[in-house]
């Protein structure tokens, strides 16, 4: 594929020298840091470079058992009896810390988990910030959300977090939390704990009292402990559909409340009156947006059989842009891949799609040499039939369907078992509202992809989980009344 609009920019790598990160970190329990009774610390590793940066505690049983221990006695001596408005206070100062610290943070965030530094200083660290502010707001003002209803806080929330946003979906969780009065134990995913970890530095700088907030390391065995604590009222959990299942399994039958946040393999789809131009940057945003490694990612692209030909070259002209590589440069697109799991599991789907004799095409950049980088990638001529359209890849894969009509989309794109988001390009409102009534997904974006605000609601359908987060509906799950 020849290259028309590319040049070659100079490195322009983002400094890091102004980053603290300790050498080791200890569990965060009742404000203070403390040692993990197992006396086991992992490392925690650049995915872009594969070099350890820090080390951080494996907490288990007991240790998860005194952290809940302190978010009780915080919920029921402090918290619970602290008026709203004092409690909005500490939410908003949490916001403000964040956005003090964003450069920091951003950088943080860019080392332990491979995305590009222009995609954790512009989204993951201001939109975390703004999910602060926006649940302060609300904290003195849950009345007048659900006026007549007398809402009333659950008690102690268990929060399990994956890799692929790890400050935001700390964020997710944490604020809307603590706007409704309860009380938190946070375990950020095993590969990317750092800046959760640095969020604690900044919950305790915040003068929060102790053991409101609790942040806990460890691998799926500590999520389990926590899930299972009996004196968890709210577990809210984000990651794969299988941890999902287990998770649902092992509350059934006890009082705990869950929301899920699970996978996703979202249909984007392009009518012929779309603005082409347009939908191909929406195409391009919404699956090599973080490596792919969103559960809302656009995933499956239908194109109007009148228009595919010209869409596929114009996407194919386009990926060839983009810049792929080391994560802290300012310049670049595509970052590195999370983890060494994840890569060999999108690895294997490239083989998968290739034996079901899919095209594939891919672009012809060069990958680093060192960490964890995979080439943006489509599959062209996909249908139904093949795994790589069907299942979850989190990665920079796109599979491409063509279409005739409107009815025939819909039935494809609801035609599998997730349904967490979708997006539509065309000229037609009428078109627009149409689709969005008759796609099972929680999310559909018209003309423009991956937008996310604090006021607004996500969550899926089927087996991309339940319950909302963000916006007045991501008060709720945290709500008795
Ligand atoms: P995972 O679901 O195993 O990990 C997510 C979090 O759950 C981590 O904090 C982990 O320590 C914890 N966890 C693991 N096992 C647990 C258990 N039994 N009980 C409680 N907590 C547990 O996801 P993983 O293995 O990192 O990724 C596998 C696949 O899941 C990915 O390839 C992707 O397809 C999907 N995924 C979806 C995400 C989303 O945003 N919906 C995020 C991350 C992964
Ligand atoms: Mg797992």
């Amino acid at each position: 594929m020849e290259k028309e609009f590319t040049w070659d920019y100079a490195p322009a790598p983002e400094a890091k020298d102004h980053a603290k990160i300790k050498k080791q970190y200890d569990l965060f329990i009742n404000g203070e840091w403390v040692k993990p009774s197992t006396k086991k610390y992992f490392n925690t590793i650049n995915p872009a470079t594969e070099e350890k940066i820090s080390e951080v505690a494996e907490a288990n049983e007991k240790d998860v058992d005194l952290a809940v221990k302190a978010a009780r006695n915080a919920y029921e001596k402090t918290w619970k009896k602290m008026p709203a408005k004092e409690r909005g206070k500490y939410i908003f100062r949490i916001a403000r810390m964040i956005q003090e610290r964003s450069r920091e943070l951003a950088v943080i965030e860019t080392l332990n988990g491979g995305k590009s530094i222009r995609e954790s200083r512009d989204f993951d660290v201001p939109t975390a910030a703004n999910h602060f502010f926006y649940y302060a707001g609300w904290a003195d003002k849950l009345e007048y959300a659900f006026p007549n209803r007398n809402p009333k806080s659950l008690g102690v929330a268990a929060q399990i977090i994956p890799w692929n946003f790890p400050l935001l979906m700390a964020a997710w969780k944490i604020a809307p939390a603590l706007a409704t009065g309860n009380t938190v134990v946070l375990k950020p995913a095993e590969a990317t704990p750092l800046t959760a970890l640095k969020l604690a530095e900044i919950i305790q700088d915040c003068d929060l009292p102790p053991g409101v907030v609790n942040i806990i390391t460890g691998f799926g065995k500590t999520g389990a402990a926590m899930v299972n604590h009996p004196d968890v009222n709210k577990i809210a959990f984000t990651g794969s559909t299988d941890v999902g299942k287990i998770i649902q399994k092992s509350i059934a039958g006890t009082n705990k409340k869950a929301t899920l946040e699970l996978g996703g393999k979202a249909a984007n789809i392009i009518f012929e009156d779309a603005p082409i131009n347009q939908a191909v940057e929406g195409i391009v945003n919404g699956i090599f947006f973080n490596q792919g490694h969103v559960c809302c990612a656009g995933s499956r692209l239908f194109v109007q059989e009148s228009v595919a030909e010209e869409v596929i070259q114009k996407l194919k002209a386009r990926m060839e842009t983009l810049i792929v590589g080391d994560p802290m440069d300012k310049n670049t697109d595509i970052g590195a891949i999370n983890s060494k799991e994840q890569l060999l599991k999108i690895n294997e789907y490239l083989k998968i799609g290739a034996d079901e004799g899919l095209e594939m095409f891919q672009t012809s950049c060069t990958l680093p040499s060192k960490g964890f980088f995979c080439k943006p990638t489509l599959f062209i001529g996909a249908a139904q039939s093949n795994r790589v359209v069907t299942e979850e890849i989190f990665g920079p894969v796109l599979t491409i369907q063509t279409f005739r009509t409107i009815e025939e989309v819909i039935e494809k794109a609801n035609n599998i078992p997730y349904g967490l988001s979708a997006g539509v390009w065309t000229d037609k409102g009428s078109k627009i509202f149409n689709l969005t009534s008759k796609m099972r997904a929680g999310v559909v974006w018209a003309n423009t992809y991956n937008k996310f605000d604090p006021t607004s609601p996500f969550g899926g359908y089927k087996e991309s989980g339940f319950g909302r987060e963000g916006g007045l509906h991501g008060l709720m799950p945290y709500l008795s009344f």
